[in-house]
């Protein structure tokens, strides 16, 4: 396995409109992106660029997600979390399909096919229970930067 940057963490919220206020007026945010849906995942997100080490707004994200109605799959963790929280974390890797095959390979649990997420680039998650408890989702890096954008 080869670790690449830690793109972003995924923070769950009941409302991302809440959050917009919250990282804008408490943590001085000074971008962030415009929130849209991602039907397939059942969820909105809404990203909000940090600094990197040059002062650019090219760190680590915070991906803010916001469960569509319907939404089974994250009700569970509202049910233990319901003002949300940390939900994932994501690291960049240069081939996505590679990555699978060295997870599994390792005996981790991915869960899913790799498919396309917020960033446009192929994505899957590792089993919390077979990544010290943190939800990992593993993202293949932009071709183009490491920054998706709108
Ligand atoms: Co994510």
């Amino acid at each position: 396995m080869k670790l690449g940057r830690l793109n972003h963490i995924g923070v769950a919220t009941p409302s991302i409109a809440d959050s917009i206020l919250h990282y804008r007026d408490v943590m001085g945010a000074t971008k962030i992106h415009a929130p849209f849906d991602l039907p397939d995942q059942g969820v909105k997100v809404c990203f909000v660029d940090t600094p990197g080490t040059d002062g650019a707004l090219n760190g680590t994200q915070i991906e803010l997600i916001e469960p569509l109605p319907g939404n089974a799959s994250i009700a569970s963790f509202f049910e233990k979390n319901p003002a949300g929280g940390q939900h994932h974390l994501c690291y960049e890797v240069p081939d996505i399909h590679a990555a699978k095959a060295e997870f599994e390979a390792m005996g981790k649990r991915v869960l899913g096919q790799p498919r396309i997420g917020a960033h446009g680039t192929l994505i899957f998650f590792v089993h919390p229970r077979d990544m010290q408890g943190v939800l990992t989702e593993i993202m293949e890096t932009p071709k183009e930067g490491t920054h998706w954008s709108n």
